[in-house]
């Protein structure tokens, strides 16, 4: 998630370097940490099962971090060798440049305090848990793993452009509630959903939710919820139409979307493809 709030942050923002990276000290974590990991690695395990798309679940059986908190340089190794991405640890939130500097040089900012207890079920800002077992699979994706970087070269020039609050709607559509189809039904590769525990089978199973087609100009300018469940949820076909339809240079869609009214989060267009009870909506052949 990118830094647009900066007031009341958590974390430990007094040792950090330029960049805002920290050590992760891993040594630093306590057996309630751990043992509090543990519990939410458990619950989750069982419903990305069922919800979560394909290459999540290959990562998650391949980096196996149910045990303890994760040390970041032992994922680093396999990271690396996968996709050439690598993580560093920060205090939480960072401000939306450094964020989109880290993605483009292919570096995952994931922070590193864990919840307390009482937000086992909820927490507003991301933590450990939701960075890592949200985030860190889906870069195990080489198509997966390129968008992410494609995103912060975008995001740099969306701060030049200052059309960051649209790019914003496309990382909060896709990498943190995106939907994907599958031979099996629509999956999740979004990190918000994936480190939910309520969300997960919300967003599949739920009558109430509205599910819609990708659609790149739609989505930026569509509006969206922080504090509930997501209203809508786009679904791409597969990474590759992600990563294509984001290839070209946005600056003529931010001129185009600029000063239009954005979209209710709730909001259903007649243009829009509404997947009904999770069914694909007919295409033209
Ligand atoms: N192609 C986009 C641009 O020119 C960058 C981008 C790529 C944004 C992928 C998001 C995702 O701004
Ligand atoms: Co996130």
């Amino acid at each position: 998630m990118t830094g647009e709030t900066q007031h009341n942050l958590r974390g430990d923002y007094s040792r950090m370097r330029p960049d805002y990276t920290v050590d992760q000290e891993w040594g630093g974590y306590g057996e309630d940490a751990h043992d509090l990991w543990r519990r939410l690695y458990r619950r989750q395990e069982s419903l990305v099962a069922r919800y979560a798309c394909d290459p999540f679940m290959e990562a998650l059986a391949h980096l196996d971090f149910g045990q303890d908190i994760p040390r970041f340089t032992d994922v680093n190794a396999k990271l690396r060798a996968a996709t050439r991405w690598e993580l560093v640890a920060v205090p939480g939130l960072v401000p939306d440049l450094v964020f989109f500097e880290h993605l483009a040089n292919r570096r995952f900012p994931v922070t590193v305090w864990i919840r307390k207890p009482e937000e086992f079920d909820y927490i507003v800002e991301p933590d450990i848990f939701h960075d890592f077992f949200g985030h860190v699979p889906m870069l195990f994706n080489p198509v997966f793993a390129d968008y992410m970087q494609s995103y912060g070269r975008g995001g740099i020039k969306a701060h030049e452009l200052g059309a960051i609050e649209m790019l914003s709607r496309l990382y909060w559509y896709t990498v943190e509630f995106g939907l994907i189809e599958t031979p099996r039904g629509l999956r999740t590769y979004g990190a918000g959903i994936l480190s939910s525990g309520g969300e997960i089978s919300y967003c599949v199973e739920s009558p109430e939710p509205n599910r819609i087609g990708f659609d790149l100009l739609r989505i930026m300018r569509t509006n969206y919820k922080i504090d509930t469940y997501q209203e809508t949820y786009f679904v791409i076909r597969d990474f590759e139409q992600l990563f294509e339809a984001t290839a070209p240079d946005f600056t003529p869609y931010y001129d185009e979307l600029r000063g239009r009214e954005p979209h209710a989060p709730s909001a259903v267009l007649a243009t829009d493809k509404v997947y009904q009870r999770g069914i694909a909506p007919q295409r033209a052949a």
